[in-house]
């Protein structure tokens, strides 16, 4: 699988690992920085940069770490067409994936260990999405996003309903 990875300043050294370990898996890692531990940037930067390569289909799937994962993955999840999913175990991880159809792990640097990130990340690029009842629900928020005015359209009405009835707000 192609991975973009991102991250910022407290997400570096996990980052790097996690590039590491998903290399030795056998994926292909674009890493979109940051490039060192040692100088503070904005999370905001690497969030949207993994997420607008996944939404461009540069990449198939991103990861996303930064001291918490909450920061980055607010930003990430503002791209439409990306779900980031805040992942801290293998458990997360492994639903994320089989509920959500995530395509985004985001993981804290600050908050989760080497080993523990390492089995989450190695459930979720192996999980498959189980569809059925969660389709309908990854379709709600993708119709959320894709309306002109960033609000659902009113259903239309039902076959026999008055058309002339303004629908309910
Ligand atoms: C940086 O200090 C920290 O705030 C950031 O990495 C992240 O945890 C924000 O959500």
């Amino acid at each position: 699988m192609r991975i973009a990875v991102g991250s910022d300043h407290a997400g570096f050294d996990l980052k790097r690992a996690m590039a590491g370990h998903l290399t030795e898996g056998g994926h292909e890692v674009v890493d979109l920085g940051t490039g060192s531990a040692a100088v503070s940037v904005d999370y905001p930067e690497y969030g949207l940069a993994v997420a607008r390569a996944v939404a461009a289909g540069e990449v198939e799937r991103g990861l996303c770490i930064c001291g918490t994962g909450i920061g980055i993955s607010i930003a990430a999840n503002k791209v439409a067409g990306v779900r980031a999913a805040l992942v801290h175990d293998v458990t997360t991880a492994d639903l994320a994936r089989r509920h959500n159809d995530a395509n985004v792990i985001c993981m804290g640097g600050r908050t989760t260990g080497l080993a523990e990130a390492a089995d989450a990340v190695d459930t979720f690029f192996a999980t498959e999405f189980e569809g059925g009842r969660h389709r309908r629900r990854i379709d709600e928020i993708t119709q959320y996003e894709s309306a002109r005015d960033g609000r659902l359209e009113p259903a239309p009405p039902a076959a026999g309903e008055d058309e002339r009835q303004s629908p309910i707000p």
